[in-house]
Formats: structure tokens, sequence, C-alpha cells
């Protein structure tokens, strides 16, 4: 299995998402350049994200979603990105499973912020979160995303044609998954 790369070329900070980051969740998955790579359509708002937040993060749901942020030009912190894991199915067999998404402001991206923040997702799911597989769907011509994913020990495991409609067009995407590279086993326990 891939090991996970070094440390990203650009510092951020890496927290949980809150409710109140609804308008930076809007400005970044509705943006131009970012919602077509994305399952999002045009019109999302601070209010439905305001919901869709409250509901995600509630107690219970076994949801884990991200932000990154870096300081703007006056030393605040400016939320840039989110990323998030969340439970494949509510079925009792696929509970190792959570699938994943990631969304970068454009003028973000390409500075490691989507590596931080995968890197940190994929920690939690090792380690943490009893996640054995995690799943996704990306566009085939997001060569940016594929390259990403596979830099972090994803693989393709097929290709969806006509996947989704995206600005009037079918497009194919390709599934991918990444297992859990050293699953915890009862015999790594120390016992006297
Ligand atoms: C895809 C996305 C999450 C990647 O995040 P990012 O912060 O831009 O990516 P990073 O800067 O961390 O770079 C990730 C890798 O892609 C590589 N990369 C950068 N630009 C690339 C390009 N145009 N084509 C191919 N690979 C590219 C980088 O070299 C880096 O690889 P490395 O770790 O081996 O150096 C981000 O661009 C994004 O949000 N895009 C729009 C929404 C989207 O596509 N989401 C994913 C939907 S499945």
């Amino acid at each position: 299995m891939n090991p996970l790369p070094a440390a990203p070329v650009v510092p951020v900070s890496i927290r949980r998402a809150v409710a109140s980051d609804a308008a930076a969740f809007a400005r970044t998955m509705g943006h131009p350049e970012v919602l077509p790579n994305l399952m999002q359509v045009p019109y999302t708002s601070e209010a439905l994200w305001q919901a869709h937040l409250a509901e995600s993060l509630a107690p219970g749901k076994g949801h884990l979603i991200l932000v990154a942020e870096r300081p703007d030009a006056h030393g605040e912190p400016q939320v840039v990105a989110n990323a998030g894991l969340h439970p494949a199915s509510a079925q009792l067999r696929r509970r190792h499973v959570m699938s994943l998404g990631i969304a970068v402001q454009p003028e973000a991206q390409g500075q490691g912020v989507g590596r931080a923040l995968m890197q940190a997702l994929c920690d939690w799911a090792d380690h943490w979160g009893q996640v054995l597989r995690i799943e996704l769907t990306v566009f085939v011509d997001n060569q940016r995303a594929i390259a990403l994913y596979e830099r972090l020990g994803f693989v393709k495991e097929g290709r969806h044609q006509g996947y989704a409609l995206r600005e009037g067009r079918y497009a194919d995407a390709y599934t991918m998954a990444r297992l859990h590279p050293d699953p915890p086993r009862w015999d790594d326990v120390p016992r006297d």
C-alpha cells in the first residue's frame, strides 16, 4: 500500500467545521470553477449550508467534516477549503465504508491545501474512525483530483458512463477507493 506523502507545501490550519462556516461552504461549493466538478447544482446559499451542516454535525450522525484555514492579508483566518467523510450506507454490513468529498477555493488550489485535508481525513479514518474503505467518484477529466487521490493511495475501480449531467452534457466518472493500508489487529495490543 502507498505510504502517506510528505507534509503539505503550504501550512494550513485544519479544524472541524461548525455551523457558522455555512457562508464559506456556500462560497466554495457555489464557485463556478468548483461546482461543475462536484455533484452540487447552481444557486446554493448560506441558508442551505446552514441546514445541511446543522444536520450533518449533530452528535451521532458519524460524519467528519473539516475545513482548512489560512490567514488573510490582515492575519485573520479564512476558510479556503472543506472536506468530509460521510457514512456510505446505513446498512450494517457497510459500516466500515465512508465516502469522501473535497473542495478548495480556486485561489487556494495547487498549493497543497487539498493534500493537507486528504491526509487529515485518511489519518482520522485509519487511526480513529474504524474506517476500512474510503470511496469516492470523480469526473474522468478532473486530473488534479485524480492525481491527488492516487497520491493518497486511492485506486480506480471502474468507470461510470453518463454518470451525471454537467453543464448540459452527461459526463463519465471513475469510482475510486482506498483500503486501510494496515488495519489494526487484536494481536498488536501489548499484554503482559
Ligand atoms: C481537486 C482539489 C481538491 C485538489 O486540491 P488542491 O489543493 O488544488 O491540490 P494540491 O495543491 O494539494 O495538489 C494535489 C496534487 O495534484 C497535483 N496537481 C496540481 N495541479 C494539477 C493539475 N492541473 N493536473 C494534475 N495534477 C495536478 C499536485 O502536483 C499535487 O500532487 P503532489 O502531491 O504529488 O505534488 C481542488 O483542486 C478542488 O477543489 N478542485 C475543484 C473541486 C473538485 O474537483 N473537487 C473534487 C471532486 S471529486
